[in-house]
């Protein structure tokens, strides 16, 4: 069954009868080529620019300007046939009004054409002599008026036959999504830009606001060194050590942030035991070393009135000083009742001790040390730690890491082969 492509509506004709079939391969193909051009392109402009081409061609129209919503007005963004320097249309509220009421091509010329069309049809007309607007096409979906299609005369002077305006109908429409889709993605990355910009403002703020909250919290480790002199440098050394543990188990960042604070503080509490105490050279009597351990309980207690942004930083310098096997303080916390973090800290805190001049002996050598940790690991700390503990220290002593020590920061009177050797032997018992 075929159609008559004779038209009226303008006073031009054509006298052809089409059938269906070849009506439908036609609008089909050319429906594939439009949205395949718009696929193909590299960019929005060439899009633009290849979607008025394969328009203008389908309809076999020579001269089209397409003009793209900006800023409140219409303005020229890709042409054929036409001289550059269009001026915008004007997007007023009843021309947009006009436009969303016509899902199809409006034609131009005829009478009862509204008068907002009429008005930018007779403004484009006035810019461009030459040109004679016959077709206006609205490039708009439900979320607005994104341009408008201006087309002129076909190469024959006929009409558009119903199968052409048809098929610039459902053109214009994936034209309308195809421009809201690029506004939407356009939008989205503009955002996106914003926030990065902003995340970027937010994370260099963070970054100074640790700074000085570390700064405060290494000047409060410095308040307990000063008033007991043989921990000097003992909670950096500790934390450092404590937070490479951390990292090699794989703890999560803010749980080792949290250890990385506890070491540091951990000794917080000595500032309520006596000087005479903490530099005495003899052994403590049973009385001082009750006094003593009272210092992980003082360190919780100072630290709970710290609103941490970290969990548990308190608890942790509290436990610092209990053993697996019961055997500590200030509580005799065994097993799983000792947080993964202060065992870490336990490990860290004993080895640095070891291996540093206390007031009542001299720093002991590295595998003395070692040797002593080894034997205590599952008694006293954690077998998970106590590995992870020797594999750093072995790498650390290979030379392995690029990075600064983290283990050897001192000179501890050792032989790398004999400590590699004892550190690999350590290692197969733990295992
Ligand atoms: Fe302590």
């Amino acid at each position: 069954m075929g159609i008559s492509a004779r038209q009226t509506e303008n006073g031009l004709s054509t006298s052809k009868r089409v059938p269906a079939g070849r009506r439908e391969a036609f609008k089909l193909k050319a429906l594939h080529d439009f949205t395949s051009c718009l696929s193909r392109a590299r960019n929005f402009d060439e899009s633009l620019h290849l979607a008025l081409m394969v328009i203008l061609g389908t309809c076999s129209i020579v001269k089209g300007a397409l003009f793209i919503e900006e800023n409140g007005e219409f303005r020229l963004r890709v042409s054929r046939g036409l001289p550059p320097g269009i001026p915008p249309v004007e997007k007023s509220r009843e021309l947009v009004a006009a436009l969303r009421r016509s899902s199809r091509p409006i034609p131009a010329r005829r009478q009862t054409v509204s008068g907002p069309v009429r008005k930018a049809v007779d403004d484009i007309e006035r810019a461009v002599p030459a040109f004679r607007v016959d077709h206006l096409c609205s490039l708009t979906t439900r979320s607005g008026s994104f341009g408008i299609l201006v087309l002129g005369s076909t190469l024959t002077g006929d009409a558009l036959t119903p199968m052409q305006r048809e098929t610039l109908g459902v053109m214009t429409s994936i034209l309308s999504t195809h421009i809201a889709n690029h506004r939407v993605v356009a939008d989205v990355s503009r955002l996106n830009e914003i926030l990065q910009v902003q995340v970027g403002e937010n994370e260099r703020l963070l970054e100074g606001m640790q700074e000085i909250f570390l700064d405060t919290i290494r000047a409060l480790a410095a308040a307990i060194e000063a008033k007991d002199p043989y921990t000097r440098g003992h909670s950096e050394r500790v934390a450092k050590i404590s937070v490479s543990i951390a990292k090699g188990l794989g703890l999560p960042e803010e749980d080792v942030q949290a250890i990385n604070i506890a070491s540091i503080l951990h000794d917080v509490g000595k500032i309520g035991t006596s000087r005479f105490i903490l530099s005495k050279p003899q052994p403590l009597t049973p009385a001082e070393v009750r006094e003593i351990q009272k210092h992980p309980r003082t360190s919780f207690d100072i630290l709970s009135e710290i609103r941490f942004p970290y969990p548990n930083v308190a608890i942790l310098a509290r436990d610092h000083h209990e053993r697996l096997d019961g055997s500590g303080y200030p509580e005799g916390k065994t097993d799983r009742q000792i947080p993964m973090g202060a065992r870490i800290i336990a490990l860290a805190d004993t080895f640095d001790a070891m291996v540093s001049d206390r007031p009542y002996r001299d720093s002991l050598p590295l595998l003395v040390a070692l040797g002593r940790l080894r034997d205590c690991i599952r008694s006293h700390y954690d077998l998970g730690v106590g590995r992870i503990f020797f594999q750093g220290l072995r790498r650390e002593i290979a030379g392995e890491p690029k990075e600064a020590p983290v283990f050897t920061t001192r000179s501890m009177r050792y032989s790398p082969e004999e400590a590699l050797c004892f550190i690999d032997g350590a290692l197969k018992e733990l295992d």
